[in-house]
């Protein structure tokens, strides 16, 4: 999978995927991330990419011109699945939405920032508007930056047994179970003898058990669904 990244903060994404699953995913060649700078496409001597609002208020907005024509660039190079615009109004961002977005070949994601982008952009160019949540963020950088890991961990060969995505919370619509790690007993806090018995089904029957618990208790909105 490829993912074409829009920014006018490049530098705010240089990092995210660089550690960890994100960074073995890209050199195992299965995810590549490409961060772009918007501010080329910018106007004039000061490559600016912002405006005035038309109608008055508070806040700048990202003007047409430069976006439209960094993303042609982008479109000229190959086609992409989906155009998506990290956005508070977007739609929220869950599991299943992550899940079929993996399935993809070539995804752009546009950052935005001020108070968002010139409406025609999203007429024009955007398939898909997501929103990590109902808070707002300086911009959309930090939000794609969720996007593309939730997204590049489901890719196969991405997870090995270890970290299988198999058992992530959410996956089957309930929250993960309580785990433990060694020591079984520290300072009398003891791990469930049930997951030291070596009983596989018994484990598992468990572990089913904790997840729906915890749902209920945590996230009954899952259940309903
Ligand atoms: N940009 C600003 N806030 C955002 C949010 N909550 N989700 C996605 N993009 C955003």
């Amino acid at each position: 999978m490829r993912i074409d990244i829009i920014t006018v903060l490049p530098e705010l994404l240089r990092s995210p995927f660089d550690h960890s699953i994100m960074k073995r995913a890209q050199q195992k060649g299965l995810l590549e991330v490409v961060v772009h700078d918007l501010r080329p496409f910018g106007l004039g001597k000061h490559r600016k990419v912002d405006d005035y609002q038309f109608g008055g208020g508070a806040g700048m907005v990202m003007m047409i011109e430069p976006m439209s024509k960094c993303i042609e660039s982008l479109k000229a190079e190959r086609d992409y699945d989906e155009i998506i615009y990290l956005t508070p109004d977007g739609k929220r961002l869950n599991q299943s939405i992550s899940n079929q977005l993996s399935l993809k070949g070539n995804l752009m994601m546009i950052c935005g920032h001020y108070k968002g982008i010139d409406e025609r952009i999203r007429e024009q160019y955007i398939t898909l508007d997501i929103s990590i949540g109902d808070f707002v963020l300086s911009g959309g950088e930090l939000a794609a930056a969720v996007l593309v890991d939730s997204i590049g961990r489901l890719l196969p060969g991405v997870l090995n047994d270890e970290t299988s995505a198999l058992f992530d919370s959410f996956q089957d619509d309930l929250l993960a179970p309580p785990i433990y790690t060694r020591p079984a007993d520290y300072n009398g806090l003891k791990v469930p003898d049930i997951l030291l018995s070596g009983n596989d089904g018994a484990i598992e029957k468990w572990r089913y058990e904790q997840s729906l618990k915890r749902t209920q208790e945590r996230r009954p909105d899952l259940l309903e669904d």
